[in-house]
């Protein structure tokens, strides 16, 4: 008999702590009742699992195609598994793309087909700072007057990780079609509608811009407004302070996260496996296709601007208050 116990966090609209389980080896009837909780309640936190490179994998591939499996997300360069050497230096593109994503955000938007969920397993973990925040998007739709529910109904953004670097912290990485910078934008609606459970959440973050049919002033406004309005009701959002050893999985197709700042020179290591969408659901369109154009085109002219508006803007925007 399985000792699972998924315990609801208290005060909050989401999230489970789930216990008496090891994910490294599950049955196929417990990650049933894993994987029913994990849309119930949108994240779930599973302490002491202590979960190897391998058994992330492992357990992101019970969910699906995965993007990446088993990679560290840390400040320090992996030597090998349990191994790190020198700590990144913050001028690297790794790091300011790491202090990037301590805006609110959902992952992989900025790529044709957008996630389906994230898991993150600690391994190292300062003392202070560097906890995971999460947001309940789903929530914060439900409690929406109507007459911004009507306003948003059919209105889409385009979504681009060259926008959100440039416009967050100033950066403005060399674009290359080989990487997440490669000068597409996928056009995604503000309300997503669940593909599992059929509930409807707020779609935005730190990727979205350009909202079509409203100026670019409109357009920045409502989706700043829409993204403090979910996180200004503290029982929307979760702090994850980390304990080596805990795992946290949360559904992208429901909730924001980002990353909260720490002492930079301090070791921070966690395993990161990220799942991908279902075609089905989270596919956008392809570079290929013809409506990619008009993507293309808005990043292009929304970069061009940020060129000129975001020169005293380098990391400023972010929680990350450090001089470069
Ligand atoms: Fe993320």
């Amino acid at each position: 008999m399985s000792d699972l116990t998924i315990t609801p966090v208290e005060g909050k609209t989401f999230g489970a702590v789930v216990t008496g389980v090891k994910l490294a080896q599950l049955s196929d009837a417990t990650f049933e009742r894993v994987h029913a909780a994990f849309l119930e309640h949108g994240f779930l936190v599973f302490p002491g699992q202590f979960l190897s490179e391998q058994d992330s994998v492992a357990f992101g591939q019970r969910f699906g195609e995965l993007e990446f499996g088993g990679i560290p997300m840390s400040n320090q360069r992996r030597i090998t598994e349990g191994s790190y050497g020198e700590i990144f230096d913050l001028q690297t593109q790794l790091m300011r793309t790491n202090i990037g994503n301590e805006a609110w955000h959902t992952d992989s938007t900025y790529k044709p087909i957008s996630s389906k969920c994230a898991m993150l397993s600690a391994v190292t973990v300062p003392d202070e700072g560097g906890e995971t925040e999460l947001a309940d998007a789903r929530a914060a739709y439900a409690a929406l007057d109507e007459e911004t529910k009507r306003k948003i109904a059919h209105l889409s953004a385009y979504h681009s990780t060259q926008y959100s670097q440039a416009n967050d912290i100033g950066d403005f990485p060399v674009q290359s079609e080989k990487s997440v910078y490669h000068g597409e934008a996928y056009l995604r609606p503000l309300v997503k509608v669940h593909p599992e459970t059929g509930v409807k959440n707020l779609f935005v973050g730190r990727h979205a811009f350009g909202i079509p049919g409203l100026s670019r002033a409109e357009s920045r406004a409502l989706l700043k407004s829409l993204v403090e309005f979910i996180v200004s009701d503290p029982t929307r959002v979760y702090v994850h302070h980390w304990r080596p050893g805990d795992t946290l999985l949360w559904d992208n197709r429901a909730l924001l996260h980002r990353a909260r700042p720490y002492d930079y020179g301090k070791p921070r290591v966690l395993i990161g496996t990220r799942v991908a969408g279902d075609p089905a659901s989270e596919l956008a369109y392809y570079p290929t296709d013809p409506e990619a154009e008009a993507g293309r085109q808005a990043l292009s002219a929304e970069l061009k601007l940020l060129r000129e508006e975001t020169q005293d803007r380098m990391f400023g925007a972010t929680t990350a208050a450090v001089p470069l």
